[in-house]
């Protein structure tokens, strides 16, 4: 039986000894360019990264076949990879963008919860089960807008508790069988509330360190298991050598903790 994309994750953080998770956001360019940058940024960085995560910034530009080729790249060096399209349309829509994705090759999307389960997630749900595929759920993002919602008190008419949004996100990842929560690496504190409910049968994963501010020593002590870095690898004149350096900051980092 296949691994659970939470499984696969895992082994490919020991294998690589890495906890990142390389955001492959290039900035626009003329295709052909992109492809090639983005050959070269997985190759040089793969030794140290344990995943890779997909964004409009290729899928928009580039056919899914050129994404293919992209994804075939990483797994050549046993790197899972995960699209980051928030889905969160009705179920027959939500459908089909899965289906693309997963046959596309990836072995991961990421979900939004804000539209519930029946008939909108409940079908991703089931897809990503027929491609041994995972989702992701978001729990808490990491822009500052991210507050206006994801901190709103919810009321539960039928049991009369109120709860933040970001914890019945949580719960619902964990009741929903999903393969992971995302939450900010800007939010401390609330990675950790999240923690102390997920446990470990879900991973943290957290985005946001560098350009966005969030501090990776802050997530990993907060809970964090994984650290999505973008453009602080992406955009540095040596990507290889930037990925290397987060790497060891993550393993120091741990060894303090
Ligand atoms: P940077 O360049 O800021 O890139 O390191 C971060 C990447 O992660 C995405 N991102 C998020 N994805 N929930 C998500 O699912 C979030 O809260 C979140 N914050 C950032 C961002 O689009 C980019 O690809």
């Amino acid at each position: 039986m296949k691994l659970k994309f939470k499984e696969a994750l895992k082994k490919s953080s020991i294998e690589k000894n890495s906890k990142i998770i390389l955001a492959l956001d290039i900035p626009a360019e003329e295709p052909k360019k992109l492809f090639s940058k983005a050959i070269k940024i997985i190759r040089e960085t793969q030794k140290h990264i344990c995943a890779v995560k997909f964004n409009r910034h290729l899928i928009i530009p580039l056919d899914l076949k050129t994404i293919n080729k992209l994804i075939e790249e990483t797994a050549a060096f046993n790197l899972p990879t995960i699209m980051d399209c928030k889905i969160g349309d009705i179920g027959n829509t939500n459908k089909i963008i899965a289906e693309y994705y997963f046959k596309a090759g990836f072995n991961a999307l990421t979900a939004n919860p804000i539209v519930g389960w029946s008939n909108a997630l409940d079908i991703v749900f089931e897809t990503a089960k027929k491609f041994d595929g995972g989702i992701l759920l978001l729990a808490y993002m990491s822009h500052s807008g991210a507050k206006e919602h994801f901190e709103a008190l919810i009321l539960n008419r039928e049991t009369g508790t109120i709860k933040p949004q970001y914890l019945i996100f949580a719960e619902k990842a964990i009741n929903w069988g999903a393969d992971g929560v995302i939450v900010g690496a800007t939010k401390p504190d609330k990675i950790k509330e999240i923690k102390a409910l997920v446990e470990d049968v879900l991973p943290i994963i957290s985005p946001g360190v560098g350009v966005q501010g969030g501090r990776i020593e802050e997530a990993l002590a907060a809970g964090a298991d994984y650290i999505i870095v973008g453009r602080s690898i992406v955009l540095a004149k040596k990507p290889s050598e930037a990925a290397e350096k987060l790497k060891h900051t993550i393993t120091n980092a741990l060894k303090s903790l």
